[in-house]
């Protein structure tokens, strides 16, 4: 079985990925955001490329039958709903709402990895149960990170680590791992033990650390909190498990 990390989307210029399973990982914050949400209940979330396409998908279904949430540089968009701390996705705000989101990387990420046969929102709330349901689709997986403005994010790669490292425990010898995924999860082994410190100094971390949202960085790195899979069905993420 082979396992591959894609650093950024940009990667996947020259290959589709049909015939595969992706999980899409954001870290800070947008899978971890939406793992939440979907985990209090939230009856799809819609990926939205950009502010625009956000507020014509707003417009198109009703914009008091959505919610709309998104950040830019981490804060939430002015006239918008929510922004996109974890936290604020309580099931008081959310259950069996319709979320619209543009994040500034992980939506435009996880519209990237849609053709998938499987494509699965992945962080360290879900890990055990991304990886499960990943092992479960037997295709050749994919970590697709989305990266920061189309370059390496090491929050991301370290995640990615930490779940090429899980599915390289349950596949044993029969995997097969690109060069990305030996280094993503070299990474994961070497900053593990101060896991919250070295996500707190990587360019996301900083950035939500300037916009106040210091208390985000322990919630996305704990691990398990939800055993939950969200997964995006034409254009639509929705909960698988
Ligand atoms: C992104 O998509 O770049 C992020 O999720 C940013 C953030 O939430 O601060």
């Amino acid at each position: 079985m082979r396992v591959d990390v894609l650093f950024t989307p940009h990667e996947l210029a020259d290959r589709g990925l049909s015939g595969r399973a992706v999980a899409v990982i954001d870290l800070l914050r947008a899978t971890s955001t939406i793992v939440e949400a979907v985990a209090n209940g939230a009856r799809a979330v819609l990926p939205a490329a950009d502010m625009d396409d956000a507020m014509r998908l707003a417009q198109t279904l009703g914009r008091s039958e959505v919610i709309l949430c998104g950040e830019r540089r981490s804060r939430k968009i002015e006239g918008f709903d929510l922004g996109n701390s974890p936290s604020e996705f309580t099931s008081a705000a959310v259950a069996d709402k319709l979320v619209i989101m543009t994040t500034t990387n992980g939506t435009p990420a996880l519209l990237a990895g849609a053709s998938a046969d499987r494509c699965v929102v992945a962080a360290y709330l879900n890990l055990s149960a991304a990886v499960a349901d990943l092992l479960a689709a037997e295709k050749p997986i994919v970590l697709l990170c989305a990266g920061r403005g189309g370059r390496f994010s090491l929050d991301d790669v370290i995640c990615a680590g930490s779940i090429a490292r899980a599915l390289r425990q349950q596949l044993g010898a029969r995997v097969r791992m690109n060069d990305a995924a030996r280094a993503a999860m070299g990474l994961e082994r070497r900053y593990h033990p101060h896991l919250n410190a070295v996500i707190s100094r990587t360019g996301a971390g900083r950035q939500l650390l300037e916009a106040g949202f210091a208390d985000d960085i322990p919630m996305c790195l704990t691990r398990d909190r939800h055993d939950v899979v969200p997964v995006m069905v034409d254009r639509q993420v929705i909960r698988a498990v």
